[in-house]
């Protein structure tokens, strides 16, 4: 691969500061410095083109129009390096055909995502929303016996859909509250790897079935939208709690408010949605589930890594080496 010479690089959101030097260091860095400010798709029509280079983020679409469009200007987009380990933004495919590169950043938020995931799975089980609004509120007027008993997460059925890293990472906390661990994945571990994380691989419906916990760790691919939806939520018992951490499009959130209003599970934590920002407004009304604003990387350590780890891909690739965490080897010709 040969070397691109001060190359144009477009960064498309405010990203923690380390990165910006790693970027500076190899080209001429065009970047959206406003907190906050997230491009619409068509602003990113318009500034894309005539880069080599593009940090995106998940709120970017990086669809074929987009990637055409960089395709055929000059100069020509050659990588699009994704701060984030999900890429479902990002049509990988049509990159493909028209050379492109795509990286994520796999390995460095699997911890931070799956501290957020029990968190999340602690505070829906024990109401800490609820009780919090309720304190805060003033309305704390002393110890009861039934005030906001929640569900019991110590010794319960925890079912896992998705075994990747974040997946195992939530097996191995799970461990620590000698839960029961389910598990639902494409493919099976090594019986070595279940026996190490005493996790039972078991078909979706059964995880469903048997589970007090649901919690979602698989990526968002066309086989994942709505995988979890009306019909899975019949399998669920009533005291079941859903969690999801990953895409908000692995769950119909419609289904899901009905599931919840008539009382087919009793509660969701969800730090994802599926039509982000936008959040169906009978959620916000309900006291049953915990709602976060996708903060499952969220600690500054974590996004400083994910944000060098992107940058670093675009520096190797600027430098004529193979990117670390390329998705698509076949443009690495
Ligand atoms: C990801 O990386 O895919 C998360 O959703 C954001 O950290």
């Amino acid at each position: 691969m040969s070397v691109t010479e001060h190359p144009r690089i477009l960064v498309t959101q405010r990203i923690p500061n380390p990165a910006y030097p790693l970027l500076e260091a190899v080209g001429e860095v065009e970047a959206n410095m406003q907190t906050g400010l997230i491009w619409s798709y068509d602003e990113l029509l318009q500034r894309g083109p005539g880069h080599e280079y593009i940090l995106s983020l998940l709120t970017d679409t990086i669809d074929a129009r987009f990637l055409e469009a960089c395709a055929q200007s000059a100069p020509r987009l050659k990588l699009v390096a994704n701060m984030a380990v999900g890429y479902n933004n990002i049509d990988v495919a049509a990159a493909t055909r028209l050379g492109i590169a795509v990286t994520n950043t796999p390995g460095v938020l699997t911890d931070t995502t799956a501290d957020l995931a029990f968190a999340l799975l602690l505070a829906t089980a024990r109401r800490l929303g609820e009780a919090e609004r309720f304190l805060r509120a003033g309305k704390f007027t002393g110890w009861e016996p039934l005030l906001f008993c929640g569900a019991e997460v110590h010794h319960a059925t925890l079912g896992l859909i998705g075994m990747g890293r974040i997946g195992l990472a939530m097996a191995r906390r799970a461990r620590g509250f000698e839960m029961r661990v389910l598990y639902y994945n494409r493919s099976r571990l090594a019986p070595a790897e279940e026996a190490a994380f005493q996790a039972e691989y078991v078909p979706l419906d059964e995880l469903l079935q048997r589970s007090d916990f649901v919690s979602i760790h698989a990526p968002y691919t066309p086989e994942t939208h709505h995988l979890i939806g009306e019909r899975e939520f019949a399998l669920m018992p009533a005291d079941a709690i859903l969690i999801n951490t990953a895409r908000g499009p692995i769950v119909d959130e419609k289904a899901l408010v009905n599931a919840l209003a008539a009382g087919k599970i009793a509660g969701a934590g969800l730090d994802v949605f599926e039509r982000e920002p936008l959040v169906e407004p009978e959620l916000l009304q309900m006291e049953n589930v915990v709602l976060l604003p996708h903060i499952g990387s969220g600690s500054l350590k974590t996004r400083t890594l994910m944000a060098t780890t992107a940058a670093s891909n675009i520096v190797a690739h600027a430098r004529g080496q193979r990117p670390p965490t390329l998705l698509n080897p076949d443009v690495w010709v």
